[in-house]
């Protein structure tokens, strides 16, 4: 139906006829002369219809936006000042022959030119008509770009793209199951996979060496910007390599892909850090390094204060006092100190002290807090000293739990980093290694897995069980300016280990086998060393295309609350289904009667 694609027509075709099809983006009466701008993936042309052509000038004038059309018209430069260079076909315009519609349009719901001024459930109602805007097909393409170049350079690695199952079986990785029930076995659900890493560890033991695939996944969790119901990960697992050469590999591909798709040159090598020290130092296992803020340890200075809101965490082994030194926060308003205050109570802090340091060199005089009068001189300036307090700064302070100070200073660091317009640099990734093996869950009494239950434990079967808190696991997850974007490890490829590692889990024999026997069958047939990560495609191009939210970067995400606006899924289904199924609903929808 065409010759060329709108965006791709050029100087190189100046005096010839070309066949294009798209479009309405734009149209434009200029007394007499009629301006259509026609949109294609390729980009956008403008054809000029004059007069002289009764029949195609009377169609142009009645084409509304988003009609498609077929046209043919001649290349011709655009008269002196006319000229676009915002535009990849700006210097050239064509003048129409004829026109054709091929299909009206309703008016659209979403602006395609220009700004959007509707909310996103429209946008996701009509995603066909959002993703024509411009600005979400460049999205699109740079998806399909860095898709493109992992694949490529995964294939020169001799990796073998693999598909698994999703009608299977649960695989945890701690979010809950979405869930499909069977009809040809009664009472029997699958689950769809949290993630393929049950599968890509039996294809190592099947002897596939190295697997990729660009995969689904599935979690019921509580969504938030860069979580989605269904997202896409890069899987990938290898054989007989250990951890340094896994994250050498990847560290190449990540290079690869940011230099050739963006052309952004990421450190030479990328820094690596303790889960303990992000901890420490950052309050969070994804620490976004362009932040120069830090958290500094002041338990043991408080530990004979009188004020208990500091000495009862500084004497508790389960808690932390730390201080957040802000260069330059001096000037925070109190209005902003409360909003700050109100922020960290999400997080569960109970309150947000803090010192103005005026004067640094006045000493007491020249420092303003509320909590002064709580404090001895010598804690205060040990407190300036050991923060390097200076002239203009402001030092907050958590103290509570340690997780409730690391969450509530971890946040308030990104936050103040953001508002006070402190990140330094564009890019900056970050290896967090040496993760605790497991995470003790106090509700339910009993360890639960930092990773999933699959991960290597640094050392033995008999060091693990002696001290289970203490174990750190073989797992590494690539940070980039604060969000994880990947996450693997060594894998157990011993059923002894893999057992001991259930059982402190709290699942026995029996319960291991009905869970997992599939793989502990596995693991006795020969299974090699092996390890792999996964990484959030999703994320990785929300990261590259400055996007804020992973749903801007896939062609059709669910809501906040895991629905689709445009296919209104989730939806009812018939009894007649339910019947099929085996399957009664405990609380059935109320049906009115007359
Ligand atoms: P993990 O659970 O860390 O590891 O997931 C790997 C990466 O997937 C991305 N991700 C998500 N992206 C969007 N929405 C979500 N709900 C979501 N959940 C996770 C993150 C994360 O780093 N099987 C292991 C990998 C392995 O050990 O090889 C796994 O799934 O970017
Ligand atoms: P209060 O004596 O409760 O009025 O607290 C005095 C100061 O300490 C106020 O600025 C509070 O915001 C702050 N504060 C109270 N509890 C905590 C806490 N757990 N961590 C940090 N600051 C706190």
């Amino acid at each position: 139906m065409r010759s060329h694609y709108c965006g791709d027509i050029n100087e190189t075709h100046l005096d010839e006829e070309v066949e294009i099809c798209g479009w309405v983006h734009r149209r434009r009466d200029h007394g007499g002369v009629i301006f259509i701008d026609l949109r294609d993936r390729e980009g956008i042309v403008q054809v000029v219809y004059d007069p002289d052509r009764a029949n195609s000038f009377a169609i142009a004038e009645s084409v509304r936006s988003e009609y498609v059309l077929k046209l043919r018209g001649r290349v011709r430069r655009r008269p002196e000042g006319t000229t676009n260079q915002k535009m990849k076909t700006g210097q050239i315009e064509l003048l129409g022959l004829n026109l054709e519609v091929l299909n009206e349009s309703k008016t659209p719901p979403i602006q395609v030119d220009g700004d959007i001024d509707v909310n996103e459930e429209t946008r996701l109602r009509y995603r066909y008509i959002d993703l024509r805007r411009p600005e979400m097909l460049e999205k699109i393409r740079l998806r399909r770009e860095a898709t493109l170049n992992l694949r490529r350079f995964l294939e020169d690695e001799g990796f073998y793209e693999i598909e698994t199952p999703f009608l299977t079986k649960a695989t945890p990785e701690g979010a809950r199951d979405y869930l499909v029930p069977s009809r040809t076995h009664e009472n029997s659900f699958f689950a769809l996979p949290q993630s393929p890493q049950l599968f890509k560890q039996l294809l190592m033991i099947a002897g596939m060496d190295r697997y990729y695939q660009i995969v689904r996944c599935f979690r019921d969790e509580d969504l938030r910007a860069d979580r989605q119901p269904e997202f896409t990960q890069l899987d990938i697992e290898t054989s007989f390599m250990d951890e340094t050469q896994i994250m050498a590999m990847m560290e190449a591909m990540i290079r690869r892909l940011f230099a050739e798709v963006i052309d952004v040159a990421l450190p030479e090598q990328f820094p690596t850090i303790t889960y303990a020290e992000a901890m420490d130092v950052y309050g969070t296992d994804r620490p976004d390094l362009r932040n120069p803020l830090t958290l500094t340890d002041v338990g043991d200075l408080m530990a004979s204060v009188e004020f208990k809101v500091f000495s009862a965490p500084a004497n508790s082994e389960t808690s932390r006092v730390a201080a957040l030194r802000v260069p330059g926060g001096g000037s925070i308003s109190r209005k902003n100190i409360d909003e700050y205050t109100k922020y960290v109570g999400i997080y569960g802090a109970k309150g947000l002290a803090y010192i103005k340091v005026n004067d640094r060199a006045a000493g007491m005089d020249g420092l303003q807090s509320p909590i002064l009068k709580f404090l001895p001189d010598d804690v205060v300036e040990a407190i300036m000293q050991r923060t390097k307090a200076q002239t203009g700064d402001i030092v907050f302070f958590g103290a509570d739990s340690i997780k409730i100070v690391n969450e509530a200073l971890g946040a308030l660091r990104d936050k103040i980093g953001e508002d006070q317009g402190l990140l330094e640099g564009d890019w900056k990734p970050v290896w967090v290694v040496d993760f605790p093996m497991f995470d003790w869950d106090e509700k339910a009494n009993r360890w639960t897995a930092l990773h999933h239950p699959f991960t290597a434990p640094v050392g033995d079967i008999a060091a693990l069980q002696a001290n289970p808190g203490e174990t750190i696991s073989r797992a590494y997850d690539l940070v980039l300016n604060g969000t994880e974007v990947g996450g693997g490890s060594i894998r157990i490829y011993k059923t002894d280990m893999q057992q001991a590692v259930f059982n402190l889990l709290g699942l026995n024999e029996n319960e291991s086998k009905e869970k997992f026997g599939f793989l502990l069958d596995a693991l006795q047939y020969g299974c090699p060393p092996h390890g792999g990560i996964a990484f959030g495609m999703d994320r990785l191009v929300m990261l590259m295309s400055g996007a804020s939210t992973i749903r801007d970067v896939m062609a059709f995400p669910k809501t906040q609350t895991a629905a689709c606006p445009l296919t209104s899924a989730p939806a009812m289904i018939s009894d007649a289904q339910l019947k099929e199924l085996g399957i009664r609903l405990r609380k059935p929808p109320v049906v009115e009667t007359k």
